[in-house]
């Protein structure tokens, strides 16, 4: 049996199918209000709790081999991607899980002093590769889920908002591909306690994404370019308003200021471990949009 966080996300939905549509065992954590019809209908086992309960853990934990934390922080950083995180790390040694697949994100490593989701993955990283536990911390880029509704705005108004330096670089990933290496990594041995940073087949520039959108919709784009200092601004009023707001702000400025790509060298050792071809950014929106 596998437990999966973050179950009705971007990543957790697509985990659950697949191991559905392989006949295998899931137990799907999700709330009370979260929109989990289609994975009952699928065959999970659903389990509603709150990640922010310790008991709700304990109980979600038992008789599993298998987690997947693929939840997200909800605003609060803290409390969910590092003490459930860890709570889960816990019960996974006290059940004698087998394998437990972390969710991490691109440069967790860098020590990025602003940003607390960067600091929470890091700590928790650490804290799994000290567990004893069998892990694999896979760490992605941009999720190619996360432009579906970008690219909706863009098919009605041709308009792209991007918010820093265009020339940045990105390697979005496929987030079915994800969702596959998820699965997969428990069984792929040379997934086993390993930390993989995980990307799209191609380093693309941020300004290539309206590009792509542009050829997918026969669209001439209209790129509205936005400097970073917007984002400072805009942090400044909320010290004021929303001081926790405007902390996690810091994640988002991070994500927008700096360069998150796989080298050629990282994402060809993905291909060799899972043993199959990353999907194009292109390709994804093209089988999602139906164009
Ligand atoms: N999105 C990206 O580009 C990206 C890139 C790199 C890494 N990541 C990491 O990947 C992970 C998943 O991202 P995602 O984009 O797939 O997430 P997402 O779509 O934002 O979904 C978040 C999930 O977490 C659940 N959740 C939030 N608070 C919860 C709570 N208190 N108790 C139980 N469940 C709770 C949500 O449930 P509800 O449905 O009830 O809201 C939802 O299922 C995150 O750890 C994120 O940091 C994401």
């Amino acid at each position: 049996m596998f437990l999966v966080t973050g179950a009705t996300g971007g990543i957790g939905r697509r985990v659950v199918r697949l191991l559905r549509e392989r006949e295998t065992p899931v137990r799907a954590f999700v709330r009370l209000t979260s929109r989990y019809g289609e994975l009952e209908h699928r065959g999970a086992d659903i389990f509603i709790g709150d990640l922010q309960q310790q008991k709700d853990i304990q109980k979600a934990c038992q008789g599993v081999q298998y987690i997947v934390s693929a939840h997200g922080s909800d605003g609060n950083p803290l409390a969910l991607d590092y003490r459930a995180n860890i709570e889960l790390i816990d019960q996974a040694k006290a059940n004698e899980v087998q394998h437990f697949v972390f969710i991490s994100v691109l440069g967790a490593e860098r020590g990025y002093e602003d940003a607390p989701v960067f600091k929470a993955k890091a700590a928790v990283e650490r804290y799994l590769q000290s567990s004893g536990l069998n892990y694999t911390i896979l760490r992605p880029a941009g999720l190619a889920s996360n432009l579906l509704p970008l690219a909706e705005r863009f098919r009605d108004t041709g308009i792209y908002l991007l918010i820093g330096d265009p020339k940045n670089r990105t390697s979005i990933v496929s987030t079915d591909d994800l969702a596959r290496m998820v699965v997969e990594s428990v069984t792929a041995a040379g997934a086993r306690n390993q930390i993989l940073p995980v990307g799209g087949p191609e380093i693309l520039l941020r300004e290539d994404i309206p590009r792509i959108l542009g050829r997918i919709f026969n669209k001439e784009p209209i790129i509205i370019n936005l400097p970073i200092f917007v984002i400072d601004g805009l942090r400044g009023a909320l010290a004021f308003v929303n001081p926790q707001l405007q902390k996690n702000l810091g994640t988002f400025r991070t994500l927008l200021a700096n360069e998150f790509f796989c080298t050629n060298e990282q994402i060809a050792r993905l291909e060799g471990i899972f043993g199959w071809k990353l999907e194009t950014l292109e390709n994804f929106l093209r089988r999602y949009l139906a164009v």
